[in-house]
């Protein structure tokens, strides 16, 4: 059954949410329908692009991706990433987000950013964009951040951040995405919110999990944060099966005589 927006609503303080991220048809055909929700996220530029971080994505990259995902998702709910640079006034949000639903048929977008964005968040829900506020730990701000920083150490950055939770909630997200926020503020936060909020790197205590599927899979093997757990060594049964053919058309027993015509 097709999972909505209103369907995680639904999900706050009932049943955990879960979310992956996708990037092409091929693995996207294989999540649909296990998670609730299906990201686009633009973390593709780190694990499927081989960039440093996430700023070079372009909104035709994100189309492109979502296209693919889309052609093969009919139950997960979809939403893709507004790229970093695609969103700097809330007209820009809304002409970039528009060309996201008409072009890649995504079902929700999600955008990073705080209090800054609140009118962006405002103009996309008030046109019927169905928005996620990422908040937290912003990868888009790694330049000027200096680095990956872990949010919600201290009592002003919680407040902080309950205070962005409630405005955006109030500018209409239908949920938000918390990162890189330490568990015991990400507890009080997500119970203060009045939509779901998925985490990442934030604790057990939030109304989901999201996870970058290369990582749970263990095919991106440059780092390994501590919030991953590694639910397959995908790198390594990948390459001791690409080794295994290499060896059978080396030793020439591949292609066999069943496997001709
Ligand atoms: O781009 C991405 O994959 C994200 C993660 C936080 C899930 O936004």
């Amino acid at each position: 059954m097709k999972c909505t927006i209103q369907t995680l609503q639904k999900y706050k303080n009932k049943q955990k949410i879960t979310m992956i991220t996708a990037y092409d048809a091929l693995m996207a055909r294989i999540f649909d329908g296990e998670v609730d929700s299906i990201l686009v996220g633009d973390s593709l530029a780190m694990s499927f692009g081989g960039q440093p971080d996430t700023l070079p994505l372009t909104i035709d990259d994100m189309i492109y991706h979502t296209k693919a995902v889309r052609r093969v998702v009919h139950d997960s709910l979809l939403i893709t990433d507004m790229p970093f640079g695609s969103y700097d006034t809330p007209q820009e949000a809304l002409k970039n987000a528009t060309r996201l639903y008409k072009e890649a048929g995504t079902d929700a977008i999600k955008l990073e950013g705080g209090l800054e964005r609140y009118e962006h968040v405002r103009h996309l829900a008030n046109n019927g964009i169905a928005v996620m506020a990422h908040i937290g730990l912003k990868p888009q701000f790694v330049r000027s951040e200096g680095g990956y920083k872990i949010k919600g150490k201290t009592e002003i950055e919680k407040i902080h951040l309950l205070h962005e939770v409630q405005e955006f909630s109030e500018a209409g997200a239908f949920a938000i995405l918390l990162e890189g926020v330490v568990a015991e503020t990400a507890a009080v936060i997500a119970q203060a919110s009045s939509v779901p909020v998925i985490g990442i790197g934030s604790g057990a205590n939030v109304d989901g999990q999201v996870l970058v599927w290369s990582d749970a899979f263990g095919f991106f093997t440059d780092f390994q944060p501590k919030f991953v757990r590694r639910y397959l060594d995908g790198a390594n049964l990948l390459k001791e099966a690409l080794q295994r053919y290499v060896n059978d058309v080396k030793n020439g027993t591949f292609p066999s005589e069943n496997e001709s015509y």
